[in-house]
């Protein structure tokens, strides 16, 4: 189990879409049970939601400028220096999602190692996808990663892609609290794993699997993801007991709280399951 604070759940969800792109091993088969939950997702605050950069501004609000528009640098130069932190923005100073020369620029992982299972979709030859999986790139948030020249980078990129707004003061000093990992490789291969394939089962929310009886299929895979509020409770046998990972944004672990009392009485399980990755 991996505890998930809060503030780290900002920098996760770039952990989570990895998730999903990494350990796609082999045929996945993707079980839309059902779309007739999904209206009942809305409120979950639900990845997809938290995905957005930068808020539309509020049109009506005279005091938004209109200097941020797309491709807005707020400066000639703004990755700043390495000696000293760029200047204060928030999101009110964008009418649109703005591009930076740097949007795709990402920390990679030095210590990466390449997977050896033949199957992997980690080499999928798609094309879509071989140009957008960067395989090496850096996953976790550890200590020492917030330097003057990465907080520059990422300042200009909204929660939970970045830090705008927020205070390097104290973001510093909170990242600065969590232990380097002495391997920086998200899941170990099973030993029993001779092909070196890792199976998955990631699961969503919102009672898809009600009926499914899936929870032993779940169970037999490698790693249990789970995402926002997973409820198992009273539904082991269609959704599965283990655990390897919950998934939140900041917003769906403080959401997922509040629905969750709010559902009890409603009893909803599992939205999505998605097999053999
Ligand atoms: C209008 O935008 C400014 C920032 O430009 C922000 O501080 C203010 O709260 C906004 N006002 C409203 C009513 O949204
Ligand atoms: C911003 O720049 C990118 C690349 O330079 C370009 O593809 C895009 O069309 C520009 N967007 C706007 C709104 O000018
Ligand atoms: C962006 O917004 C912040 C906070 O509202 C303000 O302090 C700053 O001066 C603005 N920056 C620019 C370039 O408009
Ligand atoms: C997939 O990747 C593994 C390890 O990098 C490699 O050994 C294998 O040949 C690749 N398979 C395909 C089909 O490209
Ligand atoms: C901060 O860390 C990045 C990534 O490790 C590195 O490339 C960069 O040189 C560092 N910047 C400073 C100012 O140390
Ligand atoms: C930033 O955080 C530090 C430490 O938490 C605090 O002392 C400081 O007042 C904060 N700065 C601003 C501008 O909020
Ligand atoms: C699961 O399905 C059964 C039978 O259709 C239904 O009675 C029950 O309310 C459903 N439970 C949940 C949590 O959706």
């Amino acid at each position: 189990m991996i505890l998930l604070r809060i503030f780290l759940a900002i920098s996760f969800i770039t952990l989570l879409l990895f998730i999903f792109v990494t350990f796609y091993n082999g045929n996945c088969t993707i079980k839309a049970l059902s779309r007739q939950y999904d209206s009942l997702c809305v409120e979950e605050g639900n990845v997809a939601d938290s995905l957005q950069r930068v808020e539309e501004p509020d049109p009506t609000n005279s005091s938004v400028t209109d200097s941020g528009a797309a491709n807005t640098t707020m400066s000639p130069d703004p990755l700043g220096t390495q000696l000293t932190l760029v200047a204060p923005m928030d999101k009110h100073n964008f009418t649109a999602l703005p591009q930076w020369k740097f949007d795709d620029i990402y920390r990679l992982d030095p210590q990466f190692k390449p997977s050896e299972c033949m199957v992997s979709l980690r080499n999928s030859s798609n094309p879509v996808y071989k140009e957008k999986f960067i395989p090496n790139i850096q996953l976790f948030l550890q200590s020492d990663h917030v330097n003057m020249s990465e907080w520059n980078r990422l300042y200009h990129f909204n929660n939970p892609f970045g830090y705008m707004g927020f205070n390097h003061t104290a973001i510093k000093a909170a990242v600065d609290t969590i232990p380097k990992l002495a391997s920086t490789q998200l899941l170990q291969v099973p030993t029993r794993a001779k092909d070196g394939c890792i199976r998955c089962a990631v699961v969503g929310t919102c009672g898809i699997l009600n009926g499914s009886r899936l929870g032993k299929e779940i169970d037999s895979s490698d790693y249990v993801f789970r995402v926002n509020a997973a409820i198992i409770a009273g539904h082991e046998e269609d959704v599965g007991k283990r655990t390897s990972v919950y998934v939140h944004t900041a917003h769906s672990l403080i959401q997922s709280l509040m629905l969750h009392k709010k559902r009890e009485a409603e009893n909803r399980a599992i939205r999505t399951f998605i097999r053999s990755c």
